[in-house]
This record gives structure tokens, C-alpha cells and sequence, in this order.
């Protein structure tokens, strides 16, 4: 054995034993007659001692070890004089007898400590170093705990794990798919799965009623910092339920994580319709950690000469409780921000309630000091608060100041570490009218039900079709997504029809589940949680990178292995592909 005790589990019981630990170099000090090594495996740090005076020639070897040199150290443990209360091995050290330097290392590119000073992309070409930091380290022990207690709740309610093919069909599902060129059918490709979606509802038609996968999924997309192009899903699905046996089991799940991996109990999560969402955070997705809710300001503020107010489909407004103080910079620097084109408001009207009572707006010249009071009253605001509003188009002005919400939240401190506000929202529209294309798409996809009182309106009224779809949203963040499906083959033909598919491209894509559908499909829906995004929201982290062992960059490349890259001339004749120059 090359060690008898790890580099984290040594403390005053263990004084006077004679140990063997091996690990990395992280740093070492020489204090005249003294040399510390810090040895580093993935359980902790153990300072070894060497002696000058007592082995002046293991001393000096010592002395020229390197940072990340992997070192086999023999020696007995010892009471420090110096403890470290801030190192769980503080208490102690090794009185080092003998070592084996079991390999020699190049001086790394940047410091494996918590604060590195790597940059970014240089950690990332060297992530196998940058995994060797804690923070990377505990952040991979989260998600592998959240794996195993997915894997434990799901496995006693009877979900079985199922594997699905990563080489299948091109399918629509609202991204682009990766390709994989065939060489023993040319001119054919694979495509990498976006989600098994078709495949778990043919294994709902194969009878095993409560499937399960911890899964990867391809997405040829533009990234973000939730985005990766390959991550991972808790991939569901169940037959014989309703849409409330499967958010009852889901949330199940979700209170099982957070029990056993934060130790938080949790109480029921509420639930919000999509429209309630909409109208009220601008986001079907809200953080609902603080509140700050819309409030609709259309009877009170039209008819007044305010063009920008009268012209405007929707005239809406958020109060910034306590905030009436702010400065004329800080009230440009918000227009600033809802006016960049991420954002795309095309202003910000203010009205400050002083904490004098004094009213002042940017709309003085339109509206009187009683008209202004009546829209402070319909905002619930007291003197200290500051009411921001925004006029224009629906959509687009429910979603601008959704965004402004969010970084008051942010300027304001409303987020508080530790703070966990998971949602149910509900009843998403079954469809999304796209104007440049000029029809409909799925929200959800081709699969989800329409509710049932709903299915009439496919014919009159399609935009009006609300979904049995739902998604779970912790702190403002996607965590999963799901639905009723479909199960019946005339109304998956009708949903293929509505989407615009002719009878050949529905058979062409589809076939394969219409079929299924012909040989007693049970009802069935399910669920599918992005594993990154719940990893990174319980650990505390910005982005889904931090969670993921080897990470893609925002260019989608990873940069260690340098891929995507070009492949040789002979493989590419193989395949038959010619490559536009
Ligand atoms: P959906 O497309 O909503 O549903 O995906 C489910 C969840 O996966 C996560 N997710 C991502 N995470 C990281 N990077 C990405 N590029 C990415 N895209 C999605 C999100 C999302 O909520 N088949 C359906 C599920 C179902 O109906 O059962 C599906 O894939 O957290």
C-alpha cells in the first residue's frame, strides 16, 4: 500500500502512529532548522516536518521537491506546537522518516489553491489541475451525491434505469442537432439525442411504466452560462398517472435532494399558473425569493396625452420598495440597462414617493400630483419608494421588466445564500406562434397534450390551447420540464397537422411512434431535470461549467482536448463528405 491513511483523516487520536501518506505537493516552507510540506489528496491536507538537525540529508531531499511532485511519505504522527484550527488536520503532523517521490511534476501554470491565479481559459486547457482545487473537487461530490440520492428515491419507487441509443433520428425538438455522418450508409447520418423523449414513451408502450435515466442529451445551441451543447438530464417517465400524481412524485424527488444532500426540510412547493407567471414576474420562470410583482397600470395612466403610455399595448409597473433616494445617475444607469439591446425597452418612467411625501416623476408634465398618488396607491407604495414602469408591447414589456426586477433584486441584496424558493408553473399554452415563419410551434414539443376542455379550440382558436405541461423552477433557474403526453394517434396526427407537418414528413420523422401508438399505448407523462442546473443551483455556483468534470467553453470548444477539430483527408473520402471550401 502506498498509504495507510488518507491526507484528511489524522487528528490527536492518531498521535504517535506510524503512517504512510501519499498525495501532491502543495506548497512547502522552510523555517531555518525546519521544513513543512503541505501534502494534498482529495480527502485533505497534512503538513509533514522534516527536521534539520535530527536527518539534515532526508531535510535537504525535501528541500527540493516541487510544487505537484506525488510524494509517498513514511513517518510518525505528532501534537503541533502551532495548530490551525481552520485545517481539520490542524492538530497535527508528520515527523517524516522516510519518503518516495513516486513522480516529479512541472511547475504548474497557475496555483492550485482555492484562490488560484489562473485565468479562466488557462484552467480550463488544464482542467485535470484545476479539478485538484476544492472548490471543483466538492463541487463533483455534490453532484455525485445528488446522482446517488436520485438513484436511491427514484430505485424505491420503482423506477427502473433504462439505457436509450445516443445514434439516432434527427427529431425536432427545438434545437439543432449534432450530426453523426455514417460510413457504412453514405450520405446518411446519425443525430445525437436532444432528450430520449420518443424512446421513453415506447418504453412506456413497452409496459415498464416507470422508467428512469440519468442521461446525457445534445443541443446544438448558442451557450450560456445554464447551456452547455452535452449535459446531463434525470430523465422520467411514468404510465397510468395524471399530471398531479406526477408532480406529486417529482416533488417528491426534489424534497428526497434537498433533505439528504442540504439537509433542508422542505414544505409543499406552490404552484403558479404560466399567464399568473407572465403577469406578475414577466418570467415563466420566476424567482420568487423576493417580490416586487407587476402591477397593470393601463386604466389609470391612459387618456392623458402621454403618447408613449397612450400607443402602448401594456403599461406596467414595479416598486422598488425603498428607493425613492436614488440619484439621477443611478435612475440613468437603470435606463441604461433595460434600454441595451438584451434587454430592448425602450425607456424607464419613474415616480419617487419621497420620504418628505413629495411626489416627483418623469412624467410631471402629464399627470397630476393626485394622478400620480392613485398609481402609488395601485402599487402599494409608501413614501421611501420608488415606482419604475414600462409601456409598449405585451410580451416584450412583461419580459423587459422581468429582467429590471431581477437586478433590483440584485442591487437591493433580496438574494440571500441558503435561500431556496422552488415553484411549480403550470398550465404553460400548448403552442407559440412564430411571425417570421408564420406558424405554430410546440412550447413544449410535439408530444405534449393538449388539456383536455382545451382540444376543441385546436380548431378555432389554437393560440388559446393550454398544455398539460408544468416545469419546476428553483430560484428563478429551469431546474426540469415535462407533460402529459399524447397517447392517442389521431390526436398525435392532429398536433403533427397543427405544426404545420404534412402527412409524408409526420410519417417520415414519426412513424415509429405513430405505429406504437397503434398497439395500445398507455397514458403516460413524464419529466426531465437538467442535472448541471440542479447540481449548480444546491452548490451555490453561476454557472453550469463548475459542475461538469470536463466543461465546454462558450464557443463550445474544449479547449483541453482542442475539439471540435478537423479530421483527415482518408476519413473524410470514407465518408463521402466533400467539404465546401
Ligand atoms: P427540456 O427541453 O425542458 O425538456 O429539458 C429539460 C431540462 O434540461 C435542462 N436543459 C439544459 N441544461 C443544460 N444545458 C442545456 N443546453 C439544456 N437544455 C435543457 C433544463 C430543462 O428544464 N424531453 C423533455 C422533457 C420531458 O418532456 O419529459 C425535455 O428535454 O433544466
Amino acid at each position: 500500500m502506498l498509504r495507510t491513511h488518507t491526507c484528511g483523516e489524522l487528528t490527536m487520536a492518531h498521535v504517535g502512529l506510524e503512517v504512510t501518506l501519499s498525495g501532491w505537493l502543495q506548497r512547502s516552507r522552510d523555517m531555518g532548522g525546519l521544513t513543512f510540506l503541505d501534502l494534498r489528496d482529495r480527502y485533505g491536507i497534512t503538513q509533514l516536518v522534516f527536521n534539520l538537525e535530527a536527518n539534515s540529508a532526508l531535510c535537504m531531499e525535501a528541500r527540493k521537491l516541487g510544487r505537484e511532485f506525488v510524494i509517498s511519505a513514511k513517518g510518525t504522527v505528532a501534537e503541533r506546537s502551532n495548530k490551525n484550527p481552520k485545517m481539520a488536520t490542524g492538530d497535527i503532523e508528520i515527523l517524516v522518516g522516510s519518503f518516495t517521490v513516486l513522480n516529479v511534476s512541472k511547475t504548474p501554470p497557475f496555483t492550485i489553491e482555492d484562490n488560484t491565479d489562473g485565468g479562466e481559459e488557462l484552467r480550463m486547457k488544464y482542467r485535470y489541475l484545476d479539478l485538484r482545487r476544492n472548490v471543483n473537487r466538492k463541487n463533483l461530490e455534490l453532484r455525485h451525491k445528488m446522482g446517488i440520492e436520485t438513484r436511491n428515491y427514484l430505485n424505491n419507487q420503482q423506477f427502473l434505469e433504462i439505457e436509450t441509443p445516443y445514434m439516432i433520428k434527427s427529431t425536432p425538438e427545438g434545437a439543432r442537432d449534432f450530426v453523426v455522418p455514417s460510413r457504412m450508409n453514405p450520405g446518411q447520418f446519425y443525430a445525437l439525442p436532444q432528450s430520449p423523449q420518443t424512446f421513453k414513451q415506447l418504453l412506456m408502450v413497452a409496459g415498464f411504466d416507470r422508467y428512469f435515466q440519468i442521461v446525457r442529451c445534445f443541443r446544438d445551441e448558442d451557450l450560456r452560462a445554464d447551456r452547455q451543447p452535452e449535459f446531463t438530464q434525470i430523465d422520467c417517465e411514468m404510465a397510468f398517472v395524471t399530471q398531479e400524481d406526477i408532480l406529486n412524485t417529482f416533488e417528491g424527488l426534489a424534497k428526497h435532494l434537498f433533505k439528504s444532500v442540504l439537509n433542508i426540510d422542505m414544505g409543499d412547493f406552490p404552484r403558479m399558473s404560466y399567464d399568473q407567471a407572465m403577469k406578475l414576474y414577466g418570467s415563466d420562470k420566476p424567482d420568487i425569493r423576493f417580490g416586487m410583482t407587476f402591477t397593470a397600470l393601463n386604466e389609470l395612466v391612459k387618456g392623458k396625452n402621454f403618447k408613449v403610455f397612450d400607443d402602448a399595448e401594456i403599461i406596467v409597473g414595479i416598486n422598488a420598495a425603498g428607493c425613492s433616494e436614488y440619484s439621477r445617475k443611478q435612475i440613468d444607469e437603470l435606463t441604461e440597462f433595460v434600454k441595451r439591446p438584451q434587454v430592448g425597452a425602450s425607456g424607464l418612467v419613474y415616480i419617487r414617493y419621497g420620504l418628505d411625501g413629495i411626489v416627483k416623476s418623469s412624467v410631471d408634465k402629464f399627470y397630476s400630483p393626485d394622478d400620480l398618488m392613485t398609481i402609488l396607491q395601485k402599487c402599494n407604495a409608501n413614501p421611501g419608494d420608488l415606482i419604475l414602469v414600462m409601456a409598449g408591447k405585451e410580451e416584450k414589456t412583461l419580459s423587459a421588466l422581468g429582467t429590471l426586477r431581477l437586478e433590483m433584486g440584485k442591487r437591493l441584496n433580496l438574494f440571500q445564500p441558503g435561500d431556496f424558493k422552488p415553484l411549480w408553473v403550470v398550465d404553460f399554452p400548448l403552442l407559440e406562434w412564430d411571425d417570421e415563419t408564420r406558424r405554430f410551434y410546440a412550447k413544449h414539443h410535439p408530444f405534449t397534450s393538449p388539456k383536455p376542455e382545451d382540444i376543441p379550440l385546436l380548431d378555432t382558436d389554437a393560440k388559446a390551447v393550454r398544455a398539460n405541461a408544468y416545469d419546476l423552477v428553483i430560484n428563478g433557474t429551469e431546474i426540469g420540464g415535462g407533460s402529459i403526453r399524447i397517447h392517442n394517434k389521431d390526436l398525435q396526427k392532429k398536433m403533427f397537422t397543427v405544426l404545420g407537418f404534412s402527412d409524408e414528413e409526420a410519417a417520415d420523422q414519426f412513424g415509429f411512434l405513430m405505429n406504437a401508438f397503434e398497439y395500445g399505448a398507455p397514458p403516460h407523462g413524464g419529466i426531465a431535470f437538467g442535472f448541471d442546473r440542479w447540481s449548480t443551483i444546491f452548490g451555490g455556483g453561476d454557472s453550469i461549467r463548475d459542475y461538469i468534470a470536463f466543461p465546454k467553453n462558450n464557443s463550445g470548444r474544449d479547449v483541453m482536448i482542442d475539439s471540435p477539430s478537423a479530421i483527415k483527408e482518408e476519413q473524410l473520402k470514407e465518408l463521402q463528405i466533400r467539404l465546401l471550401k
